[in-house]
């Protein structure tokens, strides 16, 4: 019997491979960070070149360095950073530009166009986002509209398009193919019908022969090239990180939540089998379909992102040296009692949900001669919780399902203070599960479904254990008068940028 199932995380900052049990446990990892590539302010670029090299290297590694053969892997399951867009050449499978990353705000103006011309309801009907530069489409466009030779290429049928799920999965078996989570975030989906939209493939001028064939979330999709690893194995999970986390959260039933904590931060609640549409500028999208034909099923998420977490974090290292690992930031935000009436807005790409402000700036109110590098610290970890205060009251009254508790993960998640802050700040009971690493957990759990690794979703939901659960402590006056100084730095922070 085989031992485990291989998941790879292609994530924002780095790119991981890991091996779980059948208890899904974390049995070995490897992780290698890659190059970010910021050519304008407010353009992030990857290359998808070194995206590829990444992912498969540290699956080399972690093979190398676990001593597990091919034999006692099961499958792969497929994670990814999101809406990330790459458009290569079929024949030489090289990408003909950068990718193009969901930070990227290029496209704030023409999203602004769409809006004008009035099409923000057709898009959020139809693929349940709003018109936001954030989405694979107007990035897509972006591409053909100014590589050399891309359009007239794209439409001779020659170049084709992916996120990050399929770039790799076309790297590793040649197929050309994405699931409906990872289709969901490109605006060129329809979420009812699970199907590529003609009007608005039409509407954003994408050529229909770049795209992927859509496949399941779970199920076997394409095998690897033999000569990769050793020997062909199954590819027979797909998501995008988001989805894959609360998946492997197992938030499997309506009202569950979790919340990511990596580059971004990202609150997804589970809302059923049909999509409800969203009033308080929220997403709604797609979670994962499992099983095909009429046995095939879909669940609905509703979604609220914030686009900095981690990210002001890796900031604080790189960008401020301040800190020189980010394992560093708890100890030196916990060496203070507060952050000295300082406020930080982490806006460095713009307010995602429910502001969707491309324009907004990081903002840090109320430096006073006593700031030091703690208070800082301390108050770029209390920004971070305080974005998901605004998430999470929109959501509250989108599903009218009031939470319980929030499911975290991600690396933020291990953060201590952070969580009590979240929690407190919430008021709503935070619980960090024994496996934080559910993004690749639930992409690892999508494959293994399909194999009969695992044999239900029963047995999978059965498999999750809490860790530790933060109460929230701190007072109600307290805490509105903190929310309202967070608003009122928030409101600080917006238009900033042309
Ligand atoms: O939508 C973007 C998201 O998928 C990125 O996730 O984990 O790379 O911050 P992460």
């Amino acid at each position: 019997m085989t031992k485990y199932i291989l998941a790879l995380d292609q994530g924002t900052t780095s790119s991981r491979a890991i091996l779980f049990d059948h208890a899904g446990r974390p049995h070995a990892s490897a992780q290698k960070e890659f190059r970010q590539i910021f050519p304008q302010p407010g353009w992030v670029e990857h290359d998808a070149n070194e995206i590829w090299a990444s992912q498969i290297g540290v699956v080399q590694q972690l093979l190398r360095e676990s001593g597990v053969g091919v034999a006692d892997i099961a499958a792969i399951g497929v994670t990814n950073q999101r809406e990330t867009t790459v458009l290569w050449d079929r024949a030489t499978g090289e990408p003909v530009a950068n990718a193009i990353v969901w930070q990227d705000r290029r496209n704030a103006a023409f999203c602004e166009q769409l809006q004008e011309q009035g099409k923000a309801p057709l898009f959020q009907d139809k693929t349940g986002l709003v018109l936001d530069a954030y989405f694979s489409g107007t990035k897509l466009k972006w591409l053909l509209d100014n590589v050399p030779r891309a359009r007239e290429r794209a439409e001779r049928g020659e170049l084709a398009f992916g996120t990050i799920d399929t770039w790799l999965i076309y790297k590793m078996s040649g197929a050309h193919i994405t699931d409906p989570s990872n289709a969901a975030r490109t605006m060129l989906f329809n979420i009812h019908t699970l199907q590529w939209d003609a009007e608005l493939l039409e509407l954003l001028d994408i050529p229909a022969a770049l795209l992927p064939a859509i496949v399941p979330s779970s199920g076997v999709a394409a095998h690897t090239h033999a000569d990769l690893l050793g020997a062909a194995l199954p590819i027979a999970g797909i998501a995008g990180d988001q989805q894959a986390a609360t998946f492997g959260q197992v938030c499997l039933k309506p009202g569950m939540a979790k919340n990511t904590f990596g580059t971004g931060c990202f609150m997804l609640m589970n809302v059923g089998k049909r999509p409800i549409a969203s009033k308080n500028r929220l997403l709604m999208t797609i979670g994962w379909s499992v099983g095909q034909g009429a046995a095939a099923s879909t669940d609905y998420l509703l979604e609220g992102s914030a686009f900095v977490a981690g990210a002001a974090v890796q900031w604080m290292r790189d960008g401020l040296g301040i800190i020189r690992d980010s394992s560093e930031v708890e100890a030196l935000a916990t060496s203070v009692p507060d952050t000295g009436g300082m406020v930080f807005v982490p806006a460095f790409a713009g307010l995602g949900a429910p502001y969707w402000d491309p324009y907004a700036r990081g903002t840090l109110v109320g430096i006073t001669r006593g700031t030091t590098r703690a208070h800082i610290a301390r108050a770029a970890l209390e920004g971070v919780a305080y974005q998901n205060v605004d998430v999470l009251s929109a959501m509250q009254k989108d599903a009218a399902i009031p939470l319980t508790e929030l499911r975290v993960d991600g690396g933020g998640a291990r953060n201590d203070m952070m969580m009590q802050f979240q929690a407190d700040i919430l008021d709503v009971p935070v619980v960090r599960p024994v496996v934080t690493e559910t993004t690749a957990l639930g992409a690892a759990y999508l494959a293994g479904l399909a194999v009969g690794f695992w044999a239900s979703l029963e047995e999978i939901a059965g498999q999750w254990q809490m860790a530790r659960r933060f109460e929230p402590k701190m007072a109600a006056d307290e805490r509105l008068s903190r929310l309202h100084k967070w608003q009122r730095a928030v409101d600080r922070s917006r238009d900033w940028s042309e």
